[in-house]
C-alpha cells in the first residue's frame, strides 16, 4: 500500500521522469518470457563428461569451452575468447579478495556438483533441458513475440525499484532466494535489468534466480537473459540460443539452486554482479565470487555503450485463468510491508559508474508496482549491512488481489 502512495507522489511531481519511466516498463512489461529458442545442438563430440546429478536427476553436459553455443552466433565469427575481466570494479574487487574459491561450493551449491566434480578445466557446464520440445510450444501466447497485446494482456507483474537517467557500467545486488509456489504455465523470478535503448532498439542484460513452471521447473534456478531488439527475435536464457560465453566450470546456468543446506538458520543469498569490461567493453556476470562469463559487447547497439537503467525486482506473469488472479507467489510470498525474515529482499544494491566503482544508488531509486494490491514492494531505509535494499512479493491470489 505504501509503495502506491510513493508512485504516486513519484508521478505527482516528476513527469518528465515518469514519462521516460513508463516507457522503459512498457518494454519491461512485455518480459522476460519474450522469446525462447529451441535449444542450440551441441555437438556430441564436443561433450567430455557428463554429470548426472543424484539427488534430482539433472545433468550437465561438459562441453569444450571453444564449442559453446556462443560461437554460432555471427556476430561473433571472429571472436576471440576472453578468458578473464581485465578488471573489476572497485567494489567487487574487495569481495573477492575476502573470498576464498575453494569455499565456493560452501557458498553455492548445485546438486550436480555437490561432491566437487565440477566439469573439467577447459570445458563449461551446460544444463541438458528437461524440456520436450513440444512441451514448448503447449503454451505458445506466453511466448508469443509478434503480438505485444497479448504478451501484456497475459500479464507481466512487477515489483521492483529502478534507477535510471545516468550511465551505468554495470549493477550489483545480493538477492535472497525463495522457492516461490508458481501456477502452470507461469514463472517467478527475481532478478536485476541491464537497460539501454527503447522499443526495437531496446537492449537488456538480464540475471536473477527463478522458478519457471512454464518448462516444469519448480525448482529454484539461476538464470539469465538478453535480448538486443526489445524482446522480438534476439536473445533467450541461460545458454539456450549462441550470445553468452560462459567460462566458469563451476555454475550451470538454468541448474537447480540446493537451498536446504544453505539454511543453518540463516537466509540465503546470492550475489550476482553485471559489469562491463573498460578494455574488451563486454559484459561480465559474476555470481557468488565466480566468473561465470560475458555479453559480447558485440551482440548489442545500445549496450555497446553504457546503460541507462537499472532494475532490481520481482516480476510473475499471471495467466488469469477463468478471470481470476492465480496464487503465484512472487518473492517468498508474503507482502513487502512484512518486511524482515517474512518478505524476500535484495540488499547491497549497487551500481557501477563511470570510474568503474561500485556506488550506492541509495537516495535515487524508484519503486514501482504494477498492482501493489498483488506484489508489493518498500524500500528500507539505508545502513550499512544492508545497503541500500529493498522488500518485494505477495501471495498472488487473495481477498485484494484477483
Ligand atoms: C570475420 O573475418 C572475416 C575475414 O576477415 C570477415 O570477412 C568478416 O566480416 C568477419 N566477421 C565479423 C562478424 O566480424
Ligand atoms: C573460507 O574458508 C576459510 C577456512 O574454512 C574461512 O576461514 C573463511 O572465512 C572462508 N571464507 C569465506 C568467504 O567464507
Ligand atoms: C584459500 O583456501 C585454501 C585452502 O583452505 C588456503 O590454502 C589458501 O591460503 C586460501 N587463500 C586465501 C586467499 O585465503
Ligand atoms: C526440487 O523440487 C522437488 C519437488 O518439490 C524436491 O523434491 C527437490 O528436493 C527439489 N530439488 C532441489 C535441488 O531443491
Amino acid at each position: 500500500m505504501e509503495s502506491v502512495t510513493r508512485i504516486g507522489q513519484v508521478i505527482g511531481c516528476n513527469r518528465y521522469k515518469i514519462l521516460l519511466l513508463l516507457s522503459l516498463f512498457n518494454a519491461v512489461v512485455l518480459g522476460i518470457a519474450g522469446a525462447v529458442k529451441t535449444p542450440t545442438l551441441i555437438n556430441p563430440e564436443s561433450i567430455t563428461k557428463t554429470i548426472k546429478s543424484d539427488e534430482d536427476g539433472e545433468v550437465v553436459d561438459c562441453v569444450d569451452i571453444y564449442k559453446q553455443p556462443a560461437f554460432s552466433h555471427p556476430l561473433l565469427a571472429n571472436h576471440t575468447i576472453q578468458m578473464k575481466p581485465g578488471s573489476y570494479p572497485a567494489r567487487v574487487e574487495e569481495t573477492r579478495s575476502s573470498s576464498n574459491s575453494s569455499n565456493f561450493s560452501e557458498l553455492l551449491i548445485q546438486n550436480w556438483h555437490k561432491n566437487g566434480k565440477y566439469c573439467p578445466e577447459g570445458t563449461i557446464p551446460i544444463a541438458r533441458s528437461k524440456v520436450n520440445p513440444k512441451d514448448r510450444k503447449a503454451h505458445p501466447k506466453a511466448f508469443s513475440l509478434d503480438d505485444y497485446v497479448i504478451v501484456d494482456a497475459l500479464g507481466h507483474e512487477h515489483a521492483q525499484v529502478t534507477l535510471e537517467g545516468g550511465n551505468y557500467h554495470g549493477a550489483t545486488g545480493k538477492f535472497n532466494v525463495w522457492n516461490p509456489v508458481t501456477f502452470h504455465p507461469e514463472f517467478s523470478l527475481a532478478q536485476m535489468w541491464v537497460i539501454a535503448g527503447d522499443g526495437a532498439d531496446l537492449n537488456t542484460i538480464e540475471a536473477g534466480w527463478m522458478v519457471n513452471s512454464v518448462t516444469n521447473n519448480f525448482n529454484t534456478s539461476l538464470f539469465t537473459f538478453w535480448t538486443s531488439d526489445g524482446y522480438r527475435s534476439t536473445g533467450c536464457y541461460n545458454l539456450d540460443c549462441p550470445g553468452f560465453v560462459q567460462t566458469s566450470n563451476k555454475i550451470a546456468l538454468g541448474m537447480h539452486l540446493n537451498m536446504i543446506s544453505q539454511y543453518n538458520g540463516q537466509q540465503f543469498e546470492t550475489k550476482i554482479t553485471v559489469h562491463k569490461d573498460p578494455t574488451s567493453g563486454n559484459w561480465w556476470l559474476q555470481i557468488q565470487g565466480e566468473d561465470v562469463g560475458y555479453w559480447p559487447s558485440a551482440l548489442f547497439k545500445a549496450l555497446s555503450s553504457t546503460a541507462t537503467a537499472i532494475n532490481w525486482g520481482g516480476e510473475i506473469t499471471n495467466t488469469n485463468p477463468d478471470g481470476r488472479h492465480t496464487p503465484t507467489q512472487m518473492g517468498s510470498g508474503h507482502f513487502a510491508s512484512e518486511g524482515w525474515k517474512k518478505a524476500a529482499f535484495v540488499r547491497n544494491l549497487g551500481y557501477v559508474d563511470e570510474s568503474c566503482t561500485i556506488r550506492d544508488p541509495d537516495h535515487d531509486l524508484i519503486p514501482l508496482t504494477t498492482r501493489a494490491e498483488c506484489y508489493s514492494v518498500h524500500l528500507g531505509n539505508f545502513d550499512q549491512t544492508y545497503g541500500a535494499h529493498f522488500y518485494y512479493g505477495g501471495p498472488g491470489l487473495s481477498l485484494s488481489c484477483h
